[in-house]
């Protein structure tokens, strides 16, 4: 027994190792213009935006990976778009599989008879699908389907068999009232000793007349509809994300005493688990934001991509390595998830609150304030705007960054780059798409 612990411990460690070097990589890739690796002088870095050009200043992509909507393949021109170029998000299939198993361990806890409203020896949910064409809504949407067994496989990628959670068909499914969907499946639950049949009702992706998805009044209303339709066959609400999930909470199922899930730990959804809201997942938007300048302030400096990220900077800041990873190859960095529940709650009520780990002021001396083009896709975004945004806020001028930020409509790319009309009088950007494909549209204007 204790050998084996040992071999564990010893294999851990190993693996831990690996973890560490393949996170705590340096130097991005090398400039392919030798003259634009200009003089080794101990300020470029510090030099005014107007002395570089637009297409070698720092561009970081965020919460909006760029990829092809459709398959979702990265879009490596953008991510290299050139040496300053990153992503910053968070793990979408670490979090799908989190929400899925959170979901699926407040069932198994339940008091059958009160969670199967009808009777009817079915759990029926209803699913809210924020954009069809994201990568973490369509992760989300799987992670629910393989957890509760309603996966199956997805015909996009010609598959026939479901191995894991990126082989699930995340398409909505409209209606499923006697489960004769294709896109999903019945799935099976055992609560108390009884086995149940669990059934997708209805799905839907949350997108307004206008074209802006992830949309919570869109969700209000669906959640009317599909009361009309199912009645008390609905015994679960899950949704991708908690704007969605609060606007039915709201609507309808804190009144009906129906579960129900979000995602984003946005402060009115945690604060809504002490009144019966089940349950949500953290992305860390402190830690995404703080990544997203952290990672463009030290392009600007020059300096080693992880500074105060793997390695404290000179004011003490640094990331605990549990809450992210870089994957080097892609140059991406992703935010760790964790489920917060009633369990644990109490201690995310403040989803704006900076982090102390990672709030010490840089010296100007060190890292002279420079001013950056940063735009939200979103101005009604709940978790963006509620969330991301205040976080953004709390290192800004930490990081001594002069942030210009704009607030696009949600459905209009040439909403925001239009207002990217001055790209010389910003030292970098950090970049929201409406739509992921759409990278182009903002490196094209500093081309
Ligand atoms: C969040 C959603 C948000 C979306 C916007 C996701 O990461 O979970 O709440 O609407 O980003 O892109
Ligand atoms: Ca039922």
């Amino acid at each position: 027994m204790k050998k084996l612990f040992a071999l564990v411990l010893a294999l851990a460690m190993a693996l831990s190792l690996v973890a560490c070097s393949s996170s705590s990589s340096s130097t991005p890739a090398a400039d392919p213009d030798p003259a634009a690796s200009t003089p080794a002088e101990p300020a470029p870095a510090a030099a005014a935006p107007t002395d570089v050009p637009n297409a070698e200043k720092p561009v970081i992509f965020f919460n909006r990976q760029p990829s092809n909507s459709q398959t979702g393949e990265l879009d490596m021109d953008a991510l290299t778009f050139n040496d300053k170029t990153y992503y910053v998000g968070f793990d979408a299939v670490q979090g799908a599989e989190l929400q899925g198993q959170m979901i699926v361990n407040y069932l198994q806890n339940q008091d059958p008879e009160t969670l199967d409203r009808n009777g009817d020896g079915i759990i029926g949910y209803v699913l809210c699908i924020g954009d069809i064409g994201h990568n973490d809504s369509i992760a989300r949407t799987r992670g629910a389907r393989l957890a509760l067994g309603t996966a199956m496989p997805d015909p996009n990628q010609g598959l026939s068999e479901v191995k894991g959670i990126n082989d699930v068909d995340s398409q909505p499914i409209g209606t499923n009232k006697d489960g004769s969907s294709t896109t999903v499946q019945d799935g099976t639950i055992t609560i108390g000793g009884k086995e149940f049949i669990v059934r997708e009702l209805a799905s839907q992706e949350m997108k307004n007349n206008s074209g802006a998805t992830w949309d919570a009044p869109t969700a209000g209303n669906a959640i009317n509809t599909w009361v009309g339709d199912f009645g008390d066959q609905i015994d679960v609400v899950v949704s991708n994300n908690d704007g969605m999930g609060m606007a039915v909470f709201n609507a309808w199922s804190h009144e009906a005493g129906v579960p129900t899930f979000g995602y984003d730990a946005n402060s009115d959804a945690v604060a809504a688990i002490a009144d019966g809201y089940c349950g949500t997942i953290s992305q860390n938007a402190d830690v995404q934001a703080y990544l997203t300048l952290r990672v463009l302030r030290n392009a600007l400096d020059g300096v080693d991509i992880m500074t105060g990220i793997s390695t404290p900077d000179a004011a003490g800041n640094v990331l605990d390595s549990s809450v992210y990873k870089y994957d080097e190859a892609t140059r991406c960095f992703y935010a760790l998830n964790g489920a917060v529940t009633a369990d644990n709650y109490e201690s995310y009520l403040d989803a704006t609150a900076a982090n102390p780990g990672f709030s010490n002021q840089l010296s100007e001396a060190d890292a002279p304030t420079m001013k950056v083009w940063l735009d939200i896709f979103n101005s009604t975004d709940n978790f963006l705007n509620g969330t991301y945004l205040p976080q953004l806020e709390n290192y800004d001028g930490v990081l001594n960054l002069d942030v210009e930020y704009i607030k696009g409509d949600g459905q209009t790319e040439s909403n925001i780059t239009d207002r990217l009309a001055n790209p010389d009088a910003y030292a970098g950007f950090a970049i929201n798409m409406v739509k992921t494909d759409n990278a182009a549209a903002y490196t094209s204007k500093l081309q």
